[in-house]
């Protein structure tokens, strides 16, 4: 089994460019190699440009959300081929935020993962639970209804390619993460239901993340468990030494099975 470890930073709203500046010049140097792991920073979309310049061997960098068309009028957003144009790797889709807030759909998630991979960016897919549905013990069902929606009509190729990040939304910024077992067995019915939807193949290639309120002091707990492949990280990826710290927890507890 060979995944790599894949960790990425979401910013959300938040660095402007000076900010995001010290940041990509306090990493650059200290990340472990690319061969190791994935080390991703979703930014924003007025920094994008100015940290793709200055990535590095070791950094890429992600958008946080696209638009599923190519152009148009469509004031306000923007579109795969502009993030590809300006050499962007990876693009957040469907983060819950974005579901909640602003009306993103299982069905324009959908259309968004078609169009990243049309354009060879590589998406981070966000699905999740409320604690309402976790209270109800319906958090399977959920996800399994989530994977169905958003992964429609996807290759095999395409989803081995994939990245899902497993987010519950009690956890988001909350500062009340999942433990560790209940992080590891929701990723585990994901990788199951990719066995259903695709094959074994395909589920031992698509790298799973958890995401929500992972930091520092709980990142080696996270990143010990076997279905974990990574995380994905709000308010603890803001800071250019805990981002190393994390980035350095995932090769350290992977680093046998890579
Ligand atoms: P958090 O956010 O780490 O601040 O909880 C995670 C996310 O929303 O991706």
């Amino acid at each position: 089994m060979k995944r790599r470890p894949i960790i990425a930073g979401n910013w959300k709203m938040f660095k402007t460019r000076d900010e995001a500046l010290q940041f990509i010049y306090a990493v650059s140097n200290k990340l472990p190699s690319k061969d190791l792991v994935d080390s991703v920073v979703c930014a924003q979309f007025t920094v994008l440009r100015c940290l793709v310049k200055r990535q590095g061997e070791n950094l890429r960098i992600g958008a946080q959300n696209m638009h599923y068309l190519d152009e148009g009028a469509y004031t306000g957003e923007v579109s795969a081929p502009m993030l590809k144009a300006i050499d962007v790797s990876y693009v957040i889709i469907g983060h819950s935020e974005r579901r909640a807030m602003f009306n993103e759909t299982d069905e324009t998630v959908n259309k968004k993962l078609h169009k990243a991979f049309e354009y060879d960016l590589t998406p981070i897919l966000c699905i999740g639970e409320t604690l309402e549905e976790r209270e109800k013990g319906i958090t399977e069902k959920v996800l399994a209804k989530q994977l169905e929606l958003d992964l429609k009509d996807l290759t095999k190729d395409q989803v081995k390619e994939l990245v899902i990040a497993y987010e519950p939304i009690w956890a988001i910024g909350t500062g009340r993460t999942a433990t560790s077992e209940v992080a590891n067995d929701a990723c585990g019915f994901i990788r199951s239901k990719i066995v259903e939807m695709y094959d074994e193949e395909t589920a031992a290639l698509v790298r799973i993340q958890y995401g929500g309120s992972v930091k520092t002091s709980n990142i080696d707990e996270l990143m010990s468990m076997p279905e974990i492949d990574g995380a994905l990280i709000g308010g603890a990826s803001l800071k250019a030494d805990d981002f190393i710290k994390l980035v350095e927890s995932a090769v350290n507890n992977k680093a046998e099975k890579v």
